[in-house]
């Protein structure tokens, strides 16, 4: 079985739980990074990332060599960004066409709106087998072994006995 880590970061947050998961599944990795990328700080990262969101952007993304078809499990990761996924999966939902996959979610937040992100994205791409979901609030601010036992437990369950 084959496994990959996709996911989108723009300040660390779901990079650091997206590289734990790797580590622990030996997964391949595809970070969605849009060409133009999104402000960091202050109010224009709201303002821009939340209009993006609003607006249904589609970012650019840069080109990437993984192909999706040769994996069995994928681990689909994401801020949440005004209750649901950020855009550059507006982006990469649109241009590949994921089917027949076991899929788990997870996704970091400053206080909710994963069950959203979850919803969404099970009606975008249905036809997969949904096996576990997992959100962390801002994991950078938290404590390191926590939120890796949080994820090593949450695999154990989820990932390991399936
Ligand atoms: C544009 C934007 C919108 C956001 N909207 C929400 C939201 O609706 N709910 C929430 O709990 N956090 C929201 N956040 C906070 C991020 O989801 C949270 O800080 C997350 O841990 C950031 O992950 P990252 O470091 O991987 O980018 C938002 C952040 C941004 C930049």
């Amino acid at each position: 079985m084959k496994n990959l880590v996709i996911f989108y970061s723009l300040e660390g947050n779901t990079k650091l739980i997206a590289d734990a998961i790797v580590k622990k599944t030996k997964a391949d990795v595809l970070e969605l990074k849009p060409k133009k990328k999104y402000h960091n700080s202050g109010f224009k990262k709201y303002f821009w990332g939340g209009r993006s969101v609003l607006f249904k952007e589609k970012p650019e993304l840069l080109s990437y060599d993984i192909n999706v078809e040769d994996y069995d499990n994928i681990f689909i990761g994401t801020p949440i960004w005004v209750g649901t996924y950020a855009p550059p999966y507006n982006t990469f939902l649109s241009q590949e066409d994921i089917c027949n996959k076991n899929i788990y979610l997870f996704a970091c937040h400053g206080g909710g709106g994963a069950d959203k992100f979850y919803k969404n994205i099970k009606e975008v791409i249905p036809k997969n087998n949904f096996k576990g979901e997992i959100d962390f609030k801002d994991p950078l601010e938290q404590g390191k072994e926590e939120v890796l036992d949080k994820i090593n437990t949450w695999l154990n369950n989820v990932y390991l006995n399936s």
